[in-house]
């Protein structure tokens, strides 16, 4: 039987400086430290993880251009761009891929900005405001999507 469990996990626009924003949205953790407990928590799951994290749009997109047959999920968290890149929307709509969006900080109690994503609907399911935890939850919704449509 095929084995699909290859997660590609997507940081966008300023995800590189977490250690330095503020802690009270985003925690102390660095984006190195974030990754580690996401590929821990991955390989409990009998989930392989490959990692990525762009301050350039077009990079991000092109990333997304270049997952077929290389990932069978995505985890994304765009930063910023999730608020207004119908071009990430669209790569992203491209890949077919199955994909939980997740943010570190609750973006519905933030300023009015954020309460949009312009990727929500592409999701399947999108966690947000539950900091480190919130990844851990992304991939346990993705095993079990990824389980349930073999
Ligand atoms: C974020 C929320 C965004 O509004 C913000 O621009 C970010 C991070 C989050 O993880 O909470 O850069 O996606």
């Amino acid at each position: 039987m095929e084995v699909r469990n290859r997660v590609e996990v997507m940081h966008g626009v300023n995800l590189d400086q977490l250690g330095r924003r503020d802690p009270d949205h985003y925690g102390s953790f660095t984006l190195t430290e974030l990754e580690m407990g996401i590929a821990e928590a991955a390989a409990e799951l009998r989930l392989a993880t490959r990692f990525f994290q762009t301050n350039h749009e077009g990079d991000f997109v092109e990333h997304l251009h270049g997952l077929e047959g290389m990932a069978d999920a995505i985890i994304l968290n765009p930063g910023a761009w999730t608020h207004y890149s119908y071009a990430i929307r669209d790569a992203l709509e491209l890949t077919k891929l199955p994909a939980v969006e997740v943010h570190l900080s609750n973006v519905e109690e933030r300023e009015p900005f954020r309460r949009e994503s312009v990727i929500r609907d592409l999701c399947f399911a999108t966690v947000a405001g539950k900091g480190r935890d919130g990844y851990r939850e992304a991939l346990t919704r993705l095993a079990e999507e990824l389980a349930s449509t073999v």
